[in-house]
Parts: structure tokens; C-alpha cells; sequence
């Protein structure tokens, strides 16, 4: 029956149950066979005893092995590849942005530490608009208003003075090392420059670092940040102060207000980072660990995956139509709550408790339809904001069982793409995160609402989600995160999926194929591969429109199982690497 057929069946597809109960008794036939990409790793997994490190870029992992082989804990290491991210990923690490760092320390204790920038004190409500009430395109991506206060260098330093114990000089000298005699560009790293070459050309002091004499940087040849060294010199001797009361803010503000953006010094002066308290749910025994607003991401994988607590989806098996489903059911349900429901918990009060009670699980589930899709036209949610197109997220587990899981970002790849003066760094374009007017879909085709609006000093709802999985021992079990948008929830939502109700290796979970679904569009986002033919026809008679798009997010992951950990980078990112010792 299956000669003639050339399919590349992943790894697992043999023994994992095909869940299409109608199909299994019959031989199979082309319609039941699972295609998939050529590129999936058929490789053996990362393996390591003590500690491992997942990045997207090879580079800023060795940096963190290393300082964890010299004796540095999680926090060390996580400080020293954000800074050295900054340098060699220069598209999504970054000291011009911001984000988020899951703590789970060894004694028990679980951190959140809020790093998002902030609005400019002069920021309002209609920032965006026009004085007829009209978003104006590319007003909060490529203009100094669509640049929030970073917040990466006040994170990472803060971090690392409560819980590191390595001084400053000591985790950022790899990443000045890196700037300052440069590195030989990959493939990879000129690929995504490639992306944003006419940005780069538009503005001078950035071609002078990121074009080659006016063209793009080719592979093989060294890129050198001199600027960047200084300014991370400067972070090393003077600390946030220099970068927040010192000459890297006075020229922030200066290319900000000489290009109509609203930063004064006070901006700068009034920043601040946030300890809280992560999300916390119970799913199947296990412990999620995830970020509490301004991200909707833990909050939003705890309510989908409370809702899936109640379906078998272990029995119904990876990619068949039942789990696919109930998931994209309980996504659909859990994304219109977040656009309507979520912001900046220094500004509005956000019903976490709530959305994540097994209560509100259990009057969603009462609200699913067994055989049917529920059109999101017929779900109230609220009506917006943008979300941008990359980030990136990388985990630590130390050798003393503290974990790390850190997402940060520029929003677009490179921010806003500008650089001020001569500081060396890109600025984001966060405020695109926000709701520019209620009602209007963004880029992502998000659908949010006022919660989300402007403010003075807010911070945007951001859907990242650094994850830390705890097991039933109440130890690491799981480090987990992603870029991707709204995708970063539903990515990180399946690898939890994929490992504790599929039963799947790390790399297995990190590399298969994966969808999405956020209410609206009402269309279920598929990577090639996840589902059979047949399947697919089955659920769309249910109601569903698929739309195949080549990727869904990148899981740079670790799973700590049977005493060893497996590392797990995601195929979707090649340049960067698991490692550990
Ligand atoms: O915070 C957020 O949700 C977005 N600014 C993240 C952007 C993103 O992940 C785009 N990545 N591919």
C-alpha cells in the first residue's frame, strides 16, 4: 500500500496513535499519512548532568555554558546571554528593548521579574491617531513615537545583583569581547539582516555598522560593534545609572527629540523593573510556572490548558482531530478573554484569579461543542494593538536545580530599525504593542481592547511567555519559551502538550509541527505536517479554515526527565544550539 509513497515521516509519527479511530483498523492509505518537512533532526538528542543552556544563537549559549562551567548559577548565565544576545542577535536580543525572567531557585522559590518598557511620560490614548480618529500607518513601527523606555539593562542588572552571584564586569565581558574584536557572520546572521537592508540604508550612523560600505554583509566576513562595546563598557563601570542617569540616556533623548519622539531624562530617571509574582496553575500534576501581566502569556496557557485538563488528549493522540479540536477551542475561548480582559496591572485590574479557575474552565468546556466548531463571531472578546514580527528566548537550568527562563525583545526584527547617535544599540518598537484604537485588527490580526490603550508610563500587553514547568516533585521539569506574537503562547502551550500528554522527547516536542488559532482571524494557522489529509478534511467539514503558514514559533527548550536533561534547540532557528555539561 505504501510503496511509491515518499513521505518523510517524523521521528515519532510510528508510534504515536493516529487518533483518527475510523482510520486505524483500515490499511493506510495516502489520506492518512503524515508529511513533513525534509529538515526535521533525526540527530540524538542534547544530553547533559549538570546544566544545559537553549538559545537561538550557538554563540550566546557558549557564552552561558561557559560561565556556568566556571562556577556561575542560572541567574549568571541568563544575565550574560542577554548581554551577549545583544551583540550577536542583533535583530531580537537587545539592550534597547525588553522582557521577561521566570525564576524557579533551587529552594522552592518562584520569581517573575517585569522588564517591558514604558510608555514616555508624554504618551496619551490617541498617540496613534489622526485627528479624525484614523490609525496613521507606521506611526507606532518606524518613528521615535513608537519607541517605548527600555527596560533589558535595568532587568538583567537587577537579576543579577538580587540572585546572581558573579559581579557585572565579570558576565558582561564576554558580550564587549564580542562586540568589540566582532565575530565572522553565518549564513543565518546575514539572512536576517537581509530582511531589513533599506531600513539600515535609510539612516547613517546605522549603515555605518550594519551595511558593509553600503551593501550587506555577507557571510563568512566580520561584523565589529565599536560603539556597542563602548556603551556596554559604560553599563560594566557605571551600571544601570549609566544607562539610565547617564550620557547613553542624555543621547536617547536627544535622537528622540530631535526626530519628534517624546523621552525627557525624567523617563529615564522614573523607569523601573518589577518583581511579582508568576502565574501559577496545576496541569496533570505538573506546575506551570509563567508571566503574570503586563504579559497575557501565563495567564493565557493556564486557562487553555485548564480547559484542557477535562479531554483525553494523551488517548486522542498528536494531531489527531479530536485534541486538535478541543485545543483550538479552548485557544479561541482563552484569546478572547485576554484581548478583552488584559493590560498593565499598574493600570487596570486584570481577573487573573479568574480566567485561570477551574470554574471559568469549566463553563468554557460547557461551551464547547463536541463535533463543531464555535464561529468566534458568536464569543465576546473586545476590540487593539500590533504585535511584531521577532524576539527570542532562551532557557537555563544550573547544576544546583535553579532555572531561568528569559524572553525579551525589540518587537520587529531590529525595533524601529533607528540607533541614537553613537550608542551602537537598536531601539524597539514596543508601543506598537499597545491598542492603537479599539476595534482595528493589527498586524498579527490581534482584536484587543481598552485595557490596552495608551498611557502615560504603561507598559504594553506583550504575549510573551518565558515558562518554567515544575513536576510533581516540585523541581525543575520543564524550561520553555518562544518569539512568534500571539503564536509565542500557543507554541509554548504545545510543547507542554507534546511532552506531558504526548509523551515526547524534548527535540521531538521542539521540532513538531504546530498550530495556532486567537479568536480572530477565525482561521487555524498550520505548519506543514501536523495533521493528516484526512484529518484536516474532517475538521474542516467541522468548520474549521486552515491556513498553512512554513512556521510557527521556536522553542528553545529543556526537559529535566529521569535525572538527566535534554536540550532542545528548535529547528526553526538553525544558528542556535543546546548545550551544556
Ligand atoms: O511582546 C510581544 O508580545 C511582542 N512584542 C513580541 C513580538 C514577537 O514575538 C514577534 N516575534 N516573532
Amino acid at each position: 500500500m505504501l510503496a511509491g509513497i515518499i513521505v518523510a515521516l517524523p521521528a515519532f509519527a510510528t508510534p504515536m496513535p493516529s487518533g483518527d479511530a475510523e482510520s486505524s483498523s483500515k490499511a493506510l492509505d495516502k489520506a492518512d499519512i503524515r508529511t513533513a518537512p525534509h529538515d526535521w533532526r533525526t540527530d540524538q538528542p542534547v544530553i547533559a548532568h549538570h546544566a544545559m543552556v537553549s538559545s537561538d544563537q550557538r554563540r550566546s549559549t557558549d557564552v552561558g555554558v561557559q560561565i556556568l562551567k566556571e562556577g556561575g548559577n542560572a541567574i549568571d548565565a541568563a544575565v550574560a546571554i542577554g548581554y551577549a544576545q545583544a551583540v550577536v542577535n542583533p535583530c531580537c536580543g537587545n539592550i534597547g528593548g525588553g522582557g521577561f525572567m521566570v525564576i524557579h531557585l533551587a529552594s522552592g522559590r518562584n520569581l517573575f521579574l517585569d522588564f517591558r518598557e514604558k510608555a514616555p511620560l508624554a504618551a496619551t490614548a490617541a498617540l496613534f491617531l489622526d485627528k479624525a480618529g484614523n490609525v496613521v500607518p507606521g506611526r507606532s513601527t518606524r518613528t521615535y513615537l513608537g519607541v517605548g523606555i527600555p527596560g533589558t539593562v535595568m532587568g538583567l542588572n537587577e537579576a543579577l545583583a538580587k540572585y546572581g552571584t558573579m559581579p557585572l564586569t565579570k558576565v558582561i565581558a564576554p558580550a564587549i569581547e564580542l562586540a568589540a574584536h566582532g565575530y565572522v557572520l553565518t549564513p543565518g546572521d546575514v539572512k536576517i539582516m537581509g530582511i531589513r537592508t533599506s531600513v539600515f540604508a535609510a539612516e547613517p550612523n546605522v549603515a555605518a555598522i550594519f551595511l558593509n560600505h553600503g551593501q550587506a554583509w555577507r557571510a563568512g566576513e566580520r561584523l565589529v560593534q565599536t560603539d556597542l562595546a563602548n556603551t556596554l563598557q559604560a553599563i560594566a563601570t557605571g551600571g544601570s545609572r549609566a544607562f539610565y542617569h547617564g550620557p547613553i540616556a542624555q543621547k536617547l533623548v536627544a535622537a528622540s527629540q530631535a526626530n519628534g519622539g517624546l523621552f525627557t531624562m525624567k523617563d529615564f530617571a522614573l523607569y523601573t523593573v518589577n518583581w511579582d509574582q508568576p502565574v501559577m496553575c496545576r496541569y496533570r500534576g505538573h506546575t506551570i510556572v509563567g508571566a503574570p501581566p503586563p504579559s497575557s502569556g501565563g495567564t493565557t496557557v493556564c486557562e487553555i490548558l485548564e480547559t484542557l485538563e477535562g479531554y483525553p488528549l494523551g488517548r486522542y493522540g498528536y494531531g489527531s482531530p479530536e485534541a486538535t479540536h478541543d485545543i483550538i477551542e479552548a485557544e479561541r475561548l482563552a484569546f478572547a478573554d485576554r484581548n478583552a480582559n488584559l493590560g498593565d496591572p499598574a493600570f487596570v485590574r486584570n481577573p487573573v484569579a479568574w480566567l485561570i479557575s477551574a470554574a471559568h474552565a469549566a463553563s468554557l468546556r460547557a461551551s464547547i461543542l463536541p463535533d463543531k466548531a464555535t464561529p468566534s463571531s458568536t464569543i465576546k472578546g473586545a476590540a487593539n494593538a500590533t504585535e511584531g514580527s521577532d524576539t527570542t528566548h532562551y532557557s537555563v537550568v544550573d547544576a544546583e536545580g535553579n532555572a531561568v527562563a528569559v524572553t525579551y525583545t525589540l518587537n520587529y526584527l531590529f525595533g524601529v530599525g533607528k540607533i541614537a547617535g553613537d550608542t551602537g544599540f537598536f531601539l524597539n518598537n514596543e508601543m506598537d504593542d499597545f491598542t492603537s484604537k479599539p476595534g482595528a485588527p493589527n498586524s498579527f490580526g490581534l482584536v484587543q481592547g481598552i485595557a490596552n490603550v495608551v498611557g502615560p508610563g504603561k507598559r504594553p500587553l506583550s504575549s510573551m511567555s518565558p515558562t518554567i514547568v515544575l513536576g510533581p516533585d516540585h523541581r525543575v521539569f520543564m524550561v520553555t519559551g518562544s518569539p512568534g506574537g500571539p503564536t509565542i503562547i500557543t507554541t509554548v502551550l504545545q510543547t507542554i502538550i507534546d511532552v506531558i500528554d504526548y509523551g515526547m522527547a524534548m527535540q521531538q516536542a521542539v521540532d513538531a509541527p504546530r498550530f495556532h488559532h486567537q479568536w480572530l482571524p477565525d482561521i487555524v494557522m498550520v505548519e506543514p505536517g501536523y495533521m493528516t489529509p484526512k484529518t484536516q478534511a474532517k475538521l474542516e467539514l467541522m468548520g474549521y479554515t486552515f491556513h498553512q503558514v512554513p512556521a510557527i514559533g521556536a522553542d528553545e527548550a529543556i526537559l529535566a526527565k529521569d535525572g538527566v536533561l535534554q536540550g532542545a534547540n528548535d529547528r526553526r532557528r538553525p544558528a542556535g544550539l543546546a548545550a551544556g555539561y
